[in-house]
């Protein structure tokens, strides 16, 4: 089945989850050609639940001068998604790609829907979440301001908030995504970390120190004294990387045809603003929803 989706593009359903035609091409291309290391890390999300701050935070942790011999991050240049390539859109297309200097990438992809060989391999995931509100008004004003870019009317909030709640929507049934990783992280704590965007806003250092240790570079006590952990805070902070020239006025490509401005990156980076953009009755319907769907599964997503 397809629908008109959230571009103004066509979706297709593909094993139970919502495909732009873009992103279905990328993951038969992954399924096809793409052969993991036993030494990958995948940064997993839905889109819009905070990949870019995990993607910062991880590429730093990983080249942070003890373990790169640099002092100077690729961050300050480079936009995060240059950094840490999706699997999906870059190495689907361009293997050359697969030539990184860290085994780190990321990807979309429900977790039902990744390579075989990913799941059996002794790769790390590390997926994050957020609350479901603030992940659809990302979703909502990231595609709408997108499209104004590029003179295209965007579909009105009401639209893609019905679709939404009916799981229509890039990569969705949102609680479906999450629900997957969700589950095989009980079933592998080893291979799959199971984080949320609110928790790591919460008590971002214990989250840098664990996503250190979960990817087996955990940090000395003599570069905890010497405030490595605050400095990668700050490095990846909304503020600091929102502020960048490369993300203030860098476009970034996932393909030939398509580049997206960094920018539309950096919105806003707050816990709760869906409440600026949907009624209490919204509010109140997705909770309600993801409440239902969740139910049973042990997971409770903060709201
Ligand atoms: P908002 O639209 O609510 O502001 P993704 O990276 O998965 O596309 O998610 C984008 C969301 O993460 C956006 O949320 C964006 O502002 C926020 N974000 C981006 N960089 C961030 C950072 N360094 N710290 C906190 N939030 C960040």
């Amino acid at each position: 089945p397809k629908v008109k989706g959230l571009r103004g593009n066509d979706y297709y359903l593909y094993q139970g989850f919502w495909y732009s035609s873009f992103f279905l091409e990328g993951l038969m291309s992954v399924h096809e050609h793409f052969n993991p290391q036993s030494t990958d890390i995948f940064v997993a999300s839905c889109p819009k639940t905070g990949t870019t701050w995990l993607k910062a935070l991880t590429f730093a942790i990983l080249t942070r001068s003890r373990l790169s011999g640099s002092t100077t991050s690729s961050l300050l240049t480079k936009m995060p998604h240059d950094c840490v390539p999706f699997l999906e859109y870059h190495l689907a297309r361009n293997p050359s790609n697969r030539d990184l200097a860290i085994p780190l990438l990321s990807t979309h992809v429900p977790y039902s829907c990744l390579p075989k060989s990913i799941i059996s391999s002794s790769c790390k995931i590390i997926y994050i979440c957020r609350d479901a509100k603030d992940a659809f008004v990302s979703l909502w004003c990231f595609v709408s301001a997108h499209q104004m870019s590029k003179n295209v009317e965007p579909l009105p909030l009401e639209e893609a908030f019905e679709m939404f709640c009916n799981g229509i929507s890039i990569l969705g049934p949102y609680w479906d995504h999450v629900l997957g990783y969700w589950r095989a992280s009980l079933e592998f704590p080893e291979k799959i970390l199971f984080l949320t965007y609110e928790e790591i806003k919460k008590d971002t250092a214990a989250h840098v120190k664990k996503l250190a240790e979960f990817m087996g570079c955990s940090f000395t006590l003599e570069e905890e004294e010497e405030g490595e952990v605050q400095e990668i805070i700050s490095m990846c902070s909304f503020e600091k990387l929102s502020n960048l020239e490369v993300n203030k006025n860098g476009k970034h490509r996932l393909d030939t045809s398509i580049a997206i401005q960094n920018s539309l990156y950096f919105r806003k980076g707050e816990i709760g603003d869906w409440a600026n953009h949907l009624t209490p009755e919204m509010g109140a319907r997705l909770d309600d929803i993801m409440e239902r769907k969740l139910k049973g599964s042990g997971l409770k997503l903060p709201r």
